[in-house]
């Protein structure tokens, strides 16, 4: 049997406007999501249904290598309510265990209610007969129940790509029943984690009057199945770019720099987001100079961090709060030519990533919550020779899999310096050890695996 048509609406499209000269054209912006359902898509003749990263009008559709694009306009008001308000400063900080509080305000649920609308709306009139319709993450929670009262015919799926907290945290939201009514619409409900699913169906069995068997859920005779599904990266992408010449050649200008005089590289790289934990991991690196075993002669920490949510308050703050400590912990442990810790605040390229991760002999993944992280599966697939060592969040749903990575506790100050200091005197037979297991499981789960079973669910 063909497989059917596949519409994705995401609060995002995979595009963005890119100048050639006095021109500015579309191109698709890189994403584990779109590599993933991009095969399909092509193939099948579907369509992605997104915002296009401005606000006002939206272009009219278009087709962008083999992809039908749908634009959402979002007006300024309603991004400053829906996008950075009701999405980013209230479920965000909740959904990753309160770590900011969250900020509840009435004046954000009705243009999330519009928006959600706006969604859905854009999906039912591209949906045809036979086709099924996969909608993703927290800004549009409400959509699948939206398209499902206007095409009750299609499978719908719903994914969420962050954590989906305790009961006792997601009580707090005073929409909670909407929101959860909104996700039921959809025939597979998908998370990170088992513990995702836990959550979720405490927390529908706690508030909503549906019969429920497990994670299954049977409301007015039609079923709503909650379950696992760990998205992860195109391993063979990964694995192309860091064999390419002139990534190894970046790599070796990287390691000329830093890592002169066997001076070892440690290296952070993240969306400047305070649920990063980039904060307690700079104390980590203060912590190991403070012990005085190790010193800006012996290793350079390199913390890349990329813009994100730049007019949400939180964001704000934790920028300035990080760039203080890099002054302060420079100040106190390096000296001028000698510094400990090395910030660049930017996003790279997918070849300059690369670079940075096979320059990289320690990479710390820290996240104080995390739904998946990607970091965590990136920089190992790069390490093509088994050198290198991971230190990894507990927290991060990636530690769920990658076992053999050097674990912590990110809140843990003393215990993040300890597992630095591990790395600085593992023996290579044991890193390699640990970096061929951690290898080997990114192997078995690769992101087209993570979409082939969601949609083999969905279309079953
Ligand atoms: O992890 C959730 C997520 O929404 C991703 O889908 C996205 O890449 C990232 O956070 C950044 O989100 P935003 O679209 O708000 O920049």
């Amino acid at each position: 049997m063909a497989s059917p048509r596949v519409i994705i609406v995401a609060n995002r499209l995979p595009v963005r406007r890119v100048k050639h000269g006095s021109k500015s054209v579309w191109e698709t912006s890189p994403g584990g999501l779109v590599t993933a359902v991009e095969p399909t898509l092509r193939d099948t003749g579907g369509s992605w249904v997104g915002w296009p990263g401005t606000s006002g009008k939206a272009p009219d559709p278009f087709t962008l290598d083999g992809i039908h694009m749908v634009p959402v306009p979002i007006s300024k008001a309603e991004l400053e309510n829906f996008y950075e308000g009701f999405s980013n400063a209230l479920l965000w900080p909740l959904y990753h265990d309160a770590i900011r509080p969250s900020e509840i305000h009435r004046r954000w649920w009705w243009p999330y209610v519009e928006i959600n609308r706006r969604f859905a709306a854009a999906a039912a009139a591209e949906l045809k007969p036979g086709d099924v319709c996969w909608v993703h993450d927290y800004q549009l929670h409400l959509v699948p129940q939206m398209i499902r009262e206007q095409r009750p015919d299609v499978r719908i799926g719903f994914f969420l790509h962050i954590p989906f907290p305790a009961e006792e945290l997601f009580a707090r939201i005073p929409w909670r029943r909407e929101i959860l009514s909104g996700m039921l619409g959809a025939d597979i409900i998908g998370f990170q984690t088992k513990l995702g699913v836990k959550n979720f169906t405490a927390c529908v069995r706690r508030y909503m009057d549906v019969e429920a068997s497990g994670s299954t859920f049977t409301i007015h005779g039609r079923k709503s199945r909650a379950k696992a599904y760990a998205i992860s990266i195109d391993v063979d992408q990964f694995e192309r770019v860091a064999a390419k010449e002139e990534v190894a050649t970046r790599r070796d200008q990287i390691r000329e720099k830093m890592a002169g005089d066997g001076r070892k590289v440690i290296l952070g790289i993240d969306r400047l987001d305070y649920t990063k934990g980039i904060d307690y991991r700079l104390r980590a690196i203060a912590e190991v100079l403070r012990r005085e075993r190790f010193s800006a002669a012996d290793f350079a920490f390199i913390q890349v961090a990329v813009p994100s949510r730049e007019n949400v308050d939180d964001y704000v703050a934790m920028r300035s709060q990080i760039e203080e400590l890099v002054g302060r912990i420079n100040g106190h442990y390096g000296e001028p030519g000698l510094f400990p810790i090395h910030y660049v605040r930017r996003n790279l390229a997918l070849d300059e990533l690369v670079a940075y991760y096979r320059a990289a002999d320690i990479m710390l993944v820290t996240p104080l919550r995390d739904g998946m992280n990607l970091v965590a599966k990136e920089y190992p697939a790069t390490r093509l020779d088994n050198t290198g060592t991971l230190i990894l969040s507990e927290f991060a749903g990636a530690a769920h899999e990658l076992r053999r990575a050097v674990l912590v506790n990110p809140f843990d100050v003393d215990g993040i310096a300890t597992a630095i200091e591990t790395a600085l005197t593992m023996p290579a037979a044991e890193s390699k050890r640990r970096m061929t297991a951690v290898r080997a499981a990114i192997r078995r789960n690769t992101v087209y695996d993570w979409a082939g079973s969601f949609l083999k669910d969905l279309t079953a």
